[in-house]
């Protein structure tokens, strides 16, 4: 039986997101969407073809070697021209089938073809699933600068199916972990210790026998978890669509991680690339708290306690660059306002703020308090 949580705006609901036992549980829902062109990651063709046997597919779109370097308005003109070429009307639905890049793309093409057009999501990794593929946040990046191009629009339905993680590479797991890990520290449970059950969850999962470095069997206690955190983002979504107060609290760790792939991936960047977002955003959790230590929210110690629940999910903690190559970044960030950013700091696991501060003052304090940065 699938269970549904609603997104709401002003009392209507304008999203749903529907979680299923296996991605042919979706046939009702889908039922509803008229003529549907998916987008798809080739990389999981099969998930694609699944879905294929429980709607009628107008027309697909594969997208090869999905990464951030393709998230540009290239591709997004491509998805709205083949759109036009294969007759998609006003009645159309985009289906995204992959990860957050491939959702954020088809989302921004199918909210502005023809003015808008409906867009449903399966995400298949676990960052979007818990983060990316619920909100409505859609868009490109502008040379290496994230999302810098984009529209608030909600999916229609987000489709969760989380026997799709088995899959995946540890590696890519371990990315949508570092935003779990985020949701829970700024919500922690009305009565129950979401950081501490997803640790234990993690360790179970850690414990199996995995073919090929892929995740294996998720447990009905991580499906518990992913829909509590997908439960807590659509909460916040709905009380504050448009980012002005509350969602903000969801950038954690996403200052200073939009910095580290900002530098990441700039040419003539001395340091190694190939930070991931998940990677970056799990160092970002670790400058956050350290800063929140630095200017006294947060008692001593809690910097060192997200480092080891990071490494527990193995995910990195120390900052490759140095903290001036981070400022430069930072102040170009698209929130960035006459070099003041809304910093999320942490009080405690569950109590988050947000802070505006002057980026450069940010960085001073972070740097006398920064005994794991490089
Ligand atoms: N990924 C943060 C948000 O959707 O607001």
């Amino acid at each position: 039986m699938n269970s549904m949580i609603e997104i709401k705006r002003g009392g209507e609901t304008v999203g749903r997101v529907v979680f299923g036992a296996g991605t042919d549980s979706f046939e009702e829902v889908l039922g509803h969407c008229g003529h549907i062109y998916l987008v798809y990651d080739r990389a999981v063709e099969r998930y694609a073809n699944a879905l294929s046997s429980s709607c009628r597919i107008e027309s697909a779109y594969a997208l090869d070697n999905v990464g951030e370097d393709i998230k540009t308005l290239d591709t997004v003109r491509d998805i709205c021209r083949w759109l036009m070429e294969n007759g998609a009307d006003r009645g159309a639905t985009v289906l995204a089938v992959g990860g957050g890049i491939v959702s954020d793309m088809a989302g921004f093409a199918a909210s502005i073809y023809k003015r808008g057009i409906r867009s449903v999501y399966l995400p298949t990794t676990l960052l979007a699933q818990v983060d990316a593929a619920i909100g409505g946040k859609t868009g490109v990046n502008l040379d290496s600068y994230k999302n810098m191009i984009g529209t608030f629009c909600q999916p229609e339905y987000t489709l969760i199916c989380p026997e799709v993680l088995a899959s995946l590479p540890v590696n890519v797991f371990a990315d949508g972990l570092a935003e779990m890990l985020k949701t829970f520290i700024i919500d922690n449970g009305p009565d129950s210790d979401r950081v501490g059950r997803m640790l234990d969850a993690v360790e179970d999962i850690k414990m199996q026998d995995r073919e090929n470095q892929h995740v294996g069997v998720i447990s009905d206690a991580f499906a518990r978890l992913i829909e509590e955190a997908a439960s807590v983002k659509a909460g916040i979504v709905s009380r504050d669509e448009h980012e002005k107060g509350e969602r903000r609290l969801l950038n954690l760790g996403h200052t200073f991680a939009h910095a580290i792939e900002y530098c990441a991936n700039s040419a003539g960047s001395h340091a190694q690339s190939g930070v991931s977002h998940g990677e970056a955003v799990a160092i970002g959790l670790s400058m956050a708290a350290r800063l929140s230590e630095a200017i006294g929210l947060a008692k001593p110690g809690l910097a060192d306690m997200i480092d080891r629940s990071l490494g527990i999910c193995g995910l990195p903690c120390r900052c490759p660059f140095p903290l001036g190559m981070l400022e430069d970044a930072m102040k170009k960030d698209k929130k960035s306002d006459e070099g003041k950013v809304h910093f999320i700091l942490i009080e405690d696991i569950g109590a988050v703020t947000d802070r505006l501060m002057d980026v450069h003052e940010a960085l001073e304090a972070l740097g006398n308090n920064a005994m794991p940065l490089k």
